[in-house]
């Protein structure tokens, strides 16, 4: 059973940030079903080390994104990103503390992080590039 299905109401109109944010998705979802699977240590740790540059990465591609198309929310939009990857960052610790052992804090946080900010903060740069080209 997967964290989050990908649907609709995810997609931001940006089609290389929609296909990123598929992608995290992908990597939840995988963390999710190997830690509901029982698994702990090395595979869930590298799933979790998989995810990590990919949110890396990902936050770095959409801030240039912005910054592309001159979005005036783009520093407000920074530092959310900055936000989520500490708390990213205090949950990753604490988790390989316990050799892959994860709680369901970390998964409500991730899906917290889907449905709040893809829906409701990424969007907004979206709706922004739509205007431009329409
Ligand atoms: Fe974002
Ligand atoms: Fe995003």
């Amino acid at each position: 059973m997967p964290i989050m299905l990908w649907d609709d109401s995810l997609d931001i109109g940006v089609a290389e940030m929609n296909r990123e944010h598929q992608g995290l998705l992908d990597l939840m979802n995988a963390l999710y079903d190997a830690s509901h699977g029982g698994k702990t240590g090395p595979e869930v740790l590298d799933l979790l080390k998989k995810l990590e540059t990919a949110t890396v990465e990902h936050f770095r591609d959409e801030e240039a994104y912005m910054d592309k198309i001159g979005f005036p929310g783009a520093p407000g939009h920074k530092l959310i990103h900055k936000d989520l990857l500490e708390k990213f960052g205090t949950h990753a610790n604490a988790i390989r503390a316990q050799n892959g052992q994860i709680s369901e804090d970390f998964f409500k946080f991730l899906r917290f992080w889907l449905s709040a900010h893809i829906r409701g903060i990424d969007i907004k740069y979206g709706q922004m590039s739509h205007a431009k080209a329409g």
